[in-house]
């Protein structure tokens, strides 16, 4: 019986899947996250891995799984394993691409919204009695976003389907910045690809969809907030070491920019304490892109099929590797 070794408990109907094949599904004796000691027990007589973004599947983990085939990470991001490791090992990796893609769009639409419009701030006031009075220029005026311009770097799955929800939903000019050119985007939301710095220095909102990256750590650092519009918002439901966190937290401070809403962080669970401590226009959501219970079904769903697949002796569906 071949034994699927899983860091965090299933769904049980996809429990159920791997069961129903044959396969011995192994769980770690404790709930919470993986401790290390637990990891390298579990791989070590596991012929599939299926883990979390917060698992360091390095090359000692993997060489732990001495009959390991294939490891299947619950995330559309794979920055947690040594994919060359994995590689020369003959493993396997696989990820959970487009199934999340309109949970993050949303997640990272609700940031924007919420930072352009206060409303963080705004649901604090009540809940503090301080009410406003309505008033021509109440404190909490916010600033439109129907119309403005949108700037999307990285426009791939979840950076077009965010430029989906400007363009068709809120009327805004789309610019773009990638390795590439995207000519769907071009042709369905008239995006315009754009150099970084004019990206930069014409967008309203900026919205980061990029990976983690050598090239995209720190793209965002003093010197890019320095060439934002005083009146921008940024945000970031990529990943955090894209944007420098003390520098945001300074230009955030010195208004250099207006706003910024993040899901993500250069040391989660740790947030910049001078972020926390910053609350106009400021935005902060712990790492929600794809938790809605539906889309946590269906990651779970394509990881378990990327294991049945290959022990069943067939192709991964989403391999990176
Ligand atoms: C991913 O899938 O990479 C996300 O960041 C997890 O929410």
């Amino acid at each position: 019986m071949t034994t699927v070794f899983s860091t965090t408990s299933l769904y049980e109907d996809q429990a159920d899947r791997l069961r129903a094949a044959g396969h011995r599904l192994s769980l770690p004796e404790s709930v919470g996250p993986i401790g290390r000691e637990d990891l390298l027990r579990g791989v070590s007589d596991a012929e599939a891995l299926v883990c979390l973004l917060t698992d360091r599947i390095d090359e000692e983990a993997l060489s732990a799984g001495r009959s390991l085939k294939v490891v299947a990470n619950v995330a559309v991001g794979y920055e947690n394993i040594d994919i060359e490791a994995a590689r020369e090992l003959g493993i396997l990796v696989t990820n959970t691409p487009d199934v999340l893609t309109e949970a993050t769009a949303d997640l990272t639409f609700a940031l924007l919204l919420a930072a352009a419009r206060r409303i963080t701030e705004a649901d604090q006031a009540v809940r503090e009695g301080r009410f406003p009075v309505w008033s021509l220029d109440q404190p909490l005026l916010g600033m439109d976003v129907r119309g403005k311009t949108l700037g999307v770097v990285g426009m791939g799955r979840i950076g077009a389907a965010v430029a989906r929800r400007g363009r068709l939903g809120f009327g805004m000019r789309i610019l773009y910045h990638n390795r590439t050119r995207n000519e769907a985007a071009k042709c369905e939301l008239d995006a315009e690809y754009v150099s970084f710095d004019r990206l930069l220095a014409d967008s309203d909102f900026i919205s980061v969809h990029v990976p983690k990256t050598a090239e995209t750590h720190h793209l965002f650092d003093a010197d890019a907030f320095a060439r934002m519009k005083s009146t921008a918002i940024l945000i970031n439901a990529a990943r955090g070491s894209v944007v420098d966190e003390a520098a945001l937290a300074d230009a955030l401070e010195a208004s250099v920019i207006a706003g910024a809403g993040l899901d993500v962080y250069e040391d989660e669970p740790t947030v910049h304490p001078k972020l926390l401590g910053l609350t106009e226009r400021v935005v902060l959501a712990p790492h929600l892109g794809s938790a809605t219970r539906e889309t946590r079904h269906r990651m779970v769903e394509l990881a378990v099929d990327n294991v049945l697949a290959v022990l069943g002796g067939r192709a991964p569906i989403t391999p990176v590797n």
